[in-house]
């Protein structure tokens, strides 16, 4: 059976999933945006939503570890009487295939650009000619770097396979067990770089200056969405990684602990490298257009430009871009795990054909996001907005139909302290109205636009019908496997 060897592993493992791009190149953003009061939001909605979250994923996952099932589908399937409970397996795996997807590609970006980096491709360059470059570097068939980019994706591609095919022992805790280290060297290498840079303590500074109101509802939305794309919850990565765990489980430890590392590492450690950074760079009236504008320009445009015009430049860029690979390449592999465990669930084949199978389906969200202009905005939108507090909110639906009680006692039996009252009651009632209101909130505010494409030039609405359609596809496609393959009783 394939196993996590040891628990800090898991640990480590669930921490790689969650710290990603969003930690490095989103949250700076936000918090550069709104400055120290939005960690009042940010914090809130780690204890009501982020933790709770994280908590019952872990519990799920250890009750599927005691079936010997991985994927949330299967688990409900062989251990829930109820025959409907196993299709609220769908919007997790149809979350993570759909964001797999582009999260790949924009994974391969970031190798490209830290080849080119390395290579001296930058050097000179001016911040606005950086700006086009991206665009262009995006852009399939201009003939700009097409087949830098296209390698840079097969390579990204391959990776994830051949690690996510390897197994969990062999595979995915032999890179944790390197990348996780070399990410946090190298993330404090810049740290101490960027604090012996002169003007970086104004930055600090310019950090925690409030810019926004509490009663700014955009920046609670912002806060809420930055900690499910931050810690990975909904979309049963977590559950997934859990379910490999040996008898030697300790959920309040583990789960805090992997909790911990990762908004340690986005407050403490990525917003004091990129928002001083930026700072110096562009001034404090400058630097509010660079951190409102996509948090991908600001890591792939921005941040190059200012070591452009730093000593050994292209050293520092790299290692950003390497920074940002290993970061991306340990959350990738997490979301493209659930899936395939699921093919190997329930069709009980080798993990080489359910990574290959899971491959497969998500070549319908890769090839439209390189060849379709509204494809990564189209998914990104729908995973993140709808399926995954969606998927969330199944999580909690879940935990209802097990029995409350049932959950509590397998945390018990699985860590060295009790639940406390208060994640209860989190979990049981302030988790799922606080999903039921972002979700109605969205469909409120924005359900009429979204269905009649009201953002979209004309021209561009065909394309994004046949997104949708694809997700469509995705989804039925779960559902089918689903409905039509039993697991059968005796394995
Ligand atoms: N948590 C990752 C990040 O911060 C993003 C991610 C979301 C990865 C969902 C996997 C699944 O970048």
């Amino acid at each position: 059976m394939d196993r996590w060897s040891n628990r800090f592993l898991l640990v480590l493992a669930v921490a790689g999933g969650a710290i990603g791009i969003g930690n490095f190149l989103r949250f700076p953003t936000l918090f550069a945006q709104y400055g120290g009061l939005f960690l009042i939001p940010y914090l809130l909605s780690f204890c009501v939503l982020g933790l709770p979250l994280m908590f019952t994923e872990w519990i799920l996952g250890a009750m599927a570890r005691d079936v010997k099932m991985n994927s949330l589908a299967s688990f409900l399937e062989v251990y829930h009487k109820n025959r409907v409970l196993k299709y609220f397996g769908i919007a997790a795996l149809s979350a993570c295939l759909i964001i797999s997807g582009y999260y790949m590609y924009i994974e391969s970006w970031i190798l490209g650009y830290g080849w080119i980096s390395a290579t001296g491709g930058f050097k000179n360059m001016e911040a606005s000619a950086m700006g086009d470059f991206l665009s262009s570097y995006m852009t399939m068939g201009d003939g700009v770097c097409d087949i830098l980019c296209i390698v840079c994706l097969i390579i990204t591609l391959f990776l994830n396979y051949y690690f996510t095919a390897k197994g969990i022992a062999k595979g995915i805790a032999t890179l944790i067990k390197v990348s996780m280290p070399l990410l946090m060297i190298i993330a404090l290498i810049m740290l101490v770089k960027v604090f012996f840079t002169p003007g970086s303590f104004e930055g600090i500074k310019y950090m925690f200056q409030p810019r926004a109101s509490l009663w700014d509802t955009k920046m609670w939305i912002d806060a809420a969405s930055q900690m499910f794309f931050s810690l990975s919850v909904g979309f049963t990565a977590t559950f997934t990684y859990v379910t490999y765990a040996d008898k030697n489980l300790d959920i309040s430890n583990q789960g805090l602990m992997a909790s911990f590392m990762n908004v340690g590492m986005e407050v403490l450690i990525a917003s004091f490298i990129a928002i001083p950074v930026s700072y110096i760079a562009f001034g404090a009236d400058k630097i509010q257009d660079v951190v409102k504008g996509s948090s991908i320009a600001f890591g792939m445009v921005s941040m190059p430009s200012i070591f452009n015009n730093i000593p050994g430049g292209q050293f520092w860029s790299f290692l950003w871009f390497f920074l940002l690979f290993i970061a991306a390449l340990t959350s990738s592999l997490s979301i493209v795990q659930p899936s395939a465990s699921f093919f190997c669930n329930k069709f009980k084949k080798s993990k080489v054909w359910g990574s290959v199978m899971s491959f497969l389906v998500c070549l319908i969200i890769i090839v439209p996001s390189v060849l379709c202009a509204v494809g990564i905005d189209e998914f990104d939108f729908w995973a993140n907005s709808f399926i995954v507090p969606l998927g969330a909110l199944f999580l909690i639906v879940i935990v209802y139909a097990i029995g409350k009680e049932k959950c509590w006692v397998c945390f018990e039996n699985n860590s060295t302290s009790k639940l406390n009252d208060f994640m209860k009651f989190n979990i049981s009632w302030a988790t799922p109205f606080f999903l039921i209101v972002v979700v109605v909130l969205y469909i409120f505010n924005y359900g009429k636009e979204i269905i009649t494409c009201a953002n979209y030039e004309p021209e561009k609405i065909p394309q994004v019908i046949l997104c949708r359609g694809l997700m469509l596809a995705i989804v039925l496609i779960y559902a089918l496997i689903i409905h039509f393959k039993k697991i059968k009783p005796e394995e």
